[in-house]
């Protein structure tokens, strides 16, 4: 991060780390005012301020030009609070919208960066390689709303040794440090 704000002065960066942040739950009532809002009609009362809570988040994301997503693989795919955070913001109307065609993403002419860590080594060529639910599923959710430019640096793998893992990690950094520059 340190050579990415020295080379763009006047860079803004925010930071939400998802396991401190408490998000607003997904309750049967707020799916329901999902499709209460996809009909078109109006929330009233708790319904509408939990709903702008949720909105809010969306909002924010949308916001930004650029995203860094630094996350774990758990158990072959992303950890449940990165989850949440998606099932909070990914919105219609909002991240994407449905047309005639299909859905078309609204998050527009943004670029993303994923950096992530598997304790093994899910490389194209190996066997673990078709147990990577976690780069297709970033894609696929994040290229919904429309983020198709991003850009995966995995550390892999973690857990093997102490010497494999600081080999793993100094060729990632070497990644991290080309997209700065
Ligand atoms: C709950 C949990 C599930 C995990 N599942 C996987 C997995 O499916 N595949 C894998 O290679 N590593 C898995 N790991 C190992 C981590 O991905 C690995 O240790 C990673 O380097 C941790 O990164 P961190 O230190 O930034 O949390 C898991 C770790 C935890 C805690």
């Amino acid at each position: 991060m340190a050579e990415v704000k020295a080379k763009n002065t006047g860079l803004q960066v925010d930071t939400l780390n998802l396991s401190d942040v408490v998000l607003p739950t997904i309750s049967s009532e707020m799916t329901e005012a999902k499709y209460v809002l996809l009909q078109g009609q109006e929330l009233n009362g708790q319904d509408k301020s939990d709903w702008t809570k949720i909105i809010q988040y969306a909002k924010d994301f949308l916001a930004y030009d650029y995203y860094l997503i630094s996350s774990p693989m758990w158990n072959f795919t992303i950890p449940y609070q990165l989850k949440h955070y998606i099932d909070v913001i990914i919105q219609p109307g909002i991240l994407f919208q449905f047309t005639a065609n299909g859905v078309e993403g609204l998050a527009k002419n943004k670029k993303m960066f994923c950096i992530t860590s598997r304790g093994s080594d899910y490389s194209v060529g190996t066997y673990l390689h078709q147990f990577d639910f976690q780069e297709p599923y970033l894609r696929a959710i994040f290229g919904m709303a429309g983020i198709v430019d991003i850009t995966f640096l995995n550390a892999q793998p973690m857990d093997y040794t102490p010497e494999v893992a600081q080999l793993s990690m100094n060729k990632a950094l070497e990644g991290t440090l080309s997209l700065a520059i």
